[in-house]
């Protein structure tokens, strides 16, 4: 079999070497006797499969011991809703900065649930920039950004000053793609299916005290109730659960800490935007500063010849590099199980596919 270099956006490419350990451990998961897949989630083999995750996910973000790691489920849109679900207060109000299709649905989920205040959009610029000194009203219960945006491939380098409100971050695509100061957010939520594994699984992070008993608050989507049952106030999605635990001894092994694994990122990246950059053809609309190292989108302002590029890659093995439906031309999603040889390939394609189709 001919593995092929997955650009997709999430779900996405994940480790060989994870992929070759989860298959080794299939049928028998070491001498239970059973599959994670069969496994009761109250057995003592999940138990420690849930602990060391927690563990290794906890030492390599630096997550303080004021800060609960929830496992749930519902993916990250269902966090639009538990956000405003849990923190905001009786009459309260949050404040969103707009930056894309992602901060749309958390503004539409948050006004069902309370107030909701856009504090700046930078949807005049067609969310090709990140707002910058953007200032907190002190009322709000919390400010929402998306510290990554997956569809127009912009990352705040500089997180916003909230003063004493608490920032909420949709980390989903770019969560363990580099070093966090953990301290300076309220609640991190990301779904796995990028960085962290396969589809199922929501971490969450959530400083303690934003941790507050609500019994009106449903069951399933009180952070209060998934804490107090250390996220198994159900059955929680155990393999997606095992998935990410293989995922951080990956990182563990391979690059040791998040600092060496952003520069591998920062490297892979820095190979295609300069290609884009030193392109007649190509071009990538985000303001240089803005620009993530996860999601690099580029156009050739010619639909026909976007999907000319895109089936001239699929044939080569470089496969998912349609950009969003909301935004067309290309999209390469880096993320960490992304080796620098798939990079490579593109950029070379990039180089020949644009001297075939010189524009003169
Ligand atoms: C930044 C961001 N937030 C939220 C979502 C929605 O995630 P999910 O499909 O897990 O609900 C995505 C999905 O790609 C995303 O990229």
């Amino acid at each position: 079999m001919t593995r092929v270099f997955n650009f997709s956006a999430g779900p996405s490419q994940l480790p060989t070497e994870v992929l070759q350990k989860c298959a080794a451990e299939l049928m028998e998961y070491g001498i239970s006797g059973q599959s994670v897949m069969e496994m009761s989630h109250r057995s003592s083999s999940f138990l420690e499969i849930i602990e060391t995750t927690e563990r290794r996910l906890r030492s390599l973000l630096q997550i303080p011991e004021s800060y609960q790691v929830l496992f749930l489920q519902g993916g990250a849109s269902l966090q639009f809703t538990m956000v405003p679900m849990n923190l905001l207060k009786p009459g309260g109000k949050a404040g969103v900065i707009h930056t894309g299709a992602w901060t749309k649905k958390a503004i539409a989920e948050c006004r069902k649930i309370g107030g909701c205040e856009i504090l700046a959009s930078s949807e005049a610029e067609h969310f090709t920039e990140i707002l910058k000194g953007v200032t907190t009203p002190q009322d709000l219960d919390y400010v929402h950004i998306c510290e990554n945006n997956t569809i127009y491939g912009t990352k705040y380098k500089e997180l916003p000053e909230c003063g004493n409100v608490p920032l909420v971050a949709d980390c989903s695509s770019c969560i363990l793609s580099e070093p966090m100061e953990i301290s300076r957010y309220g609640l991190i939520f990301a779904g796995a299916q990028k960085n962290m594994g396969i589809a199922g699984l929501t971490v969450v992070i959530v400083r303690e005290d934003l941790i507050q008993e609500r019994p009106e608050i449903p069951s399933m989507l009180s952070y209060a109730v998934q804490a107090k049952n250390k996220s198994m106030f159900n059955t929680p999605p155990t393999f997606a659960i095992y998935l990410l635990g293989l995922v951080l001894e990956w990182v563990e092994n391979r690059y040791h800490d998040l600092a060496a694994l952003k520069t591998h990122n920062q490297q892979k990246a820095a190979l295609l935007y300069n290609q884009i950059d030193q392109s007649r053809l190509f071009t990538n609309p985000v303001r240089p500063e803005d620009r993530s190292i996860m999601n690099v989108p580029f156009v050739t302002g010619d639909a026909a010849l976007d999907a000319k590029f895109i089936a001239a890659a699929e044939a080569e093995g470089l496969v998912n590099l349609k950009g969003h439906r909301s935004v067309g031309g290309m999209r390469a999603s880096i993320y960490n199980a992304m080796p620098l040889e798939g990079v490579q390939k593109l950029v070379d394609l990039m180089r020949r596919f644009e001297e075939e189709n010189r524009i003169c």
